[in-house]
């Protein structure tokens, strides 16, 4: 069978993580071999950056590590799908230009710059789902779970939703209303998925 590669994007509290799960089971029980991967990665430099090893990093020296991670994350995706896998990303590309373009302690990045970077590594997806929700509700759930990483500003978040939607249009991903239960989210997105593997 041949592989795709399917990605999820969406603001923190979107629900990413748990559709990617979702999805894998619908797509297993379907009987396809299917990966779940993310970004930043828990290879070498994505543990590098989750960690915070570096303290003060500029925003744009921070940008350049996970445009790093994903190149080296790309690779081991297309070797996968080469194989015949599914393999679902939580976050891709679009992560980078939606985050490292929202102001952040009064220093934002040029999209252009951090699409170019972006531009000789990536690898375009089958299809980009993009798990659209208001940033009061998908904060209330970032904030049930407990400590908050610098990203996680109701502010920031909101400019963040802003760019993601840009992101969408120009990049044809699928907006998907991520505020509904996940049943009927799931539902919507294996509809998509079908058409495309
Ligand atoms: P996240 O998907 O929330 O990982 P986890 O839930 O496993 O901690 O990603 C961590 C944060 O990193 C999130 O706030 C988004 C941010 N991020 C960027 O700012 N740029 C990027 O390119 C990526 C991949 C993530």
């Amino acid at each position: 069978m041949t592989g795709a590669f399917i990605v999820f994007e969406g603001i923190d509290g979107s629900g990413k993580t748990s559709m990617c799960e979702m999805v894998r089971a619908e797509l297993t029980k379907a009987g396809r071999d299917v990966i779940v991967t993310q970004e930043p990665t828990h290879d070498e430099i994505g543990t590098f950056i989750r960690d915070g090893v570096v303290k003060d990093i500029s925003q744009k020296a921070e940008a350049l590590l996970f445009v790093a991670d994903r190149a080296v994350h790309t690779e081991r995706i297309a070797q996968k799908v080469a194989e015949g896998y599914i393999v679902i990303c939580d976050r891709y590309f679009a992560s980078t230009v939606a985050y490292q373009s929202a102001p952040l302690n009064g220093e934002a990045l040029d999209k252009e710059w951090l699409l170019e970077i972006n531009r000789p590594i990536v690898r375009t997806p089958n299809v980009t789902f993009l798990l659209d929700l208001d940033v009061d509700r998908s904060m209330r759930r970032v904030n049930d779970r407990g400590e908050k990483s610098k990203f996680e500003n109701i502010e920031y978040q909101r400019s963040v939703r802003t760019n993601y939607i840009k992101l969408a249009k120009e990049f044809d991903f699928v907006i998907i209303d991520g505020d509904r239960p996940q049943e009927d989210v799931l539902k919507d997105v294996m509809e998509f998925i079908r058409e495309v593997i």
